[in-house]
């Protein structure tokens, strides 16, 4: 089956038709919340929502942080808030970090909810729209935060039609993503960070290819993850090309076909999902420039 992000590259309509659904909901919310893989940090982004929403404060989660290097969020949470946005890292699946959402929005519209005390709009709830490329973890942000506010999604029928509202708390709601926000695909670099991550389905890359590459990336920044995951020595691994990284993980592994030959194959795809399942550790594979 065709992934998402394939046919948003074959159908360009798409791109246009998303870029109008933001412009036009922006109109409905005081702030937006962009949620990033906090262990890509600049390749899950989609460059162009600088532009697109710069008339409203943005809030960027990095999420999936219980994956990522902790030293390196630190870094790009100081990097994002160098740039004027707000940065919170994240984990949507245990829910952690996500204490410091609401009280981070109220206090960037600090002065916004105050104009509203003083028109008397006490009933006036703050709405965050809520965006990111697929596979970020959008619905897992949207339903740990309803969840916790023990209230159900909503099909609120509005100014813009088919708008999902979630109200999360008594005078806070939050917008689900309007349309399929596509990621800077075109760049390979970009395609492949994403494809390590499971974000871009494998069947596009050669799967051999994208373990050996992830290996060489991750001989050269966290060498000792290798060394505890696949018992190799960081000193068998420098400058390594990938293809013989990944001959080295399935001789350890006893990844044999007949004839003695590794099942590369086989090695890349555990790799991969030993990569994607968080079991070689807390790892970011771009820093802060
Ligand atoms: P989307 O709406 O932006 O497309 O993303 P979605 O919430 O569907 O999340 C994509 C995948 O990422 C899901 O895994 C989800 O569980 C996982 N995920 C989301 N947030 C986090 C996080 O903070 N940490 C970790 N470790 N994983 C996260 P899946 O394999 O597609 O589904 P499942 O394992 O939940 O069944």
């Amino acid at each position: 089956m065709m992934s998402e992000i394939q046919s948003i590259q074959w159908f360009p309509g798409h791109m246009t038709r998303t870029k109008r659904k933001i412009q036009d909901s922006l109109k409905l919310v005081e702030a937006v919340a962009e949620i990033i893989d906090a262990r890509i940090p600049v390749s899950s982004r989609n460059p162009d929502l600088d532009q697109l929403v710069q008339s409203k404060p943005r809030i960027i989660l990095l999420n999936k942080c219980d994956m990522a290097d902790p030293v390196q969020t630190a870094k790009w949470i100081a990097y994002f808030q160098g740039k004027g946005a707000y940065a919170l890292a994240v984990d949507c699946k245990s829910g952690k970090g996500l204490q410091g959402f609401m009280p981070l929005v109220r206090s960037v519209l600090a002065d916004q909810i105050e104009a509203w005390k003083t028109k008397g709009m006490v009933g006036r709830s703050i709405r965050v729209m809520v965006v990111g490329i697929p596979n970020v973890g959008k619905s897992s942000f949207i339903n740990k935060m309803s969840k916790s506010s023990k209230v159900k999604v909503e099909d609120r029928p509005g100014v813009t039609r088919g708008n999902q509202w979630v109200t999360i708390a008594k005078g806070f709601d939050l917008l689900d993503t309007p349309g399929v926000l596509w990621p800077k695909f075109e760049d390979p670099a970009v395609g492949e960070k994403l494809a390590f991550t499971g974000a871009v389905k494998d069947q596009i890359m050669d799967t051999e290819q994208l373990a050996g590459r992830l290996l060489e990336l991750l001989a050269a920044r966290y060498p000792h993850s290798l060394q505890e995951r696949y018992k190799i020595q960081a000193s068998d691994t420098e400058g390594k090309p990938g293809y013989e990284l990944l001959e080295a993980v399935g001789r350890k592994r006893g990844m044999l076909i007949s004839g003695g030959e590794i099942d590369t194959e086989r090695a890349a795809m555990m790799v991969l999902d030993e990569f994607r399942g968080g079991k070689l550790g807390k790892i970011t594979l771009e820093t802060v420039k």
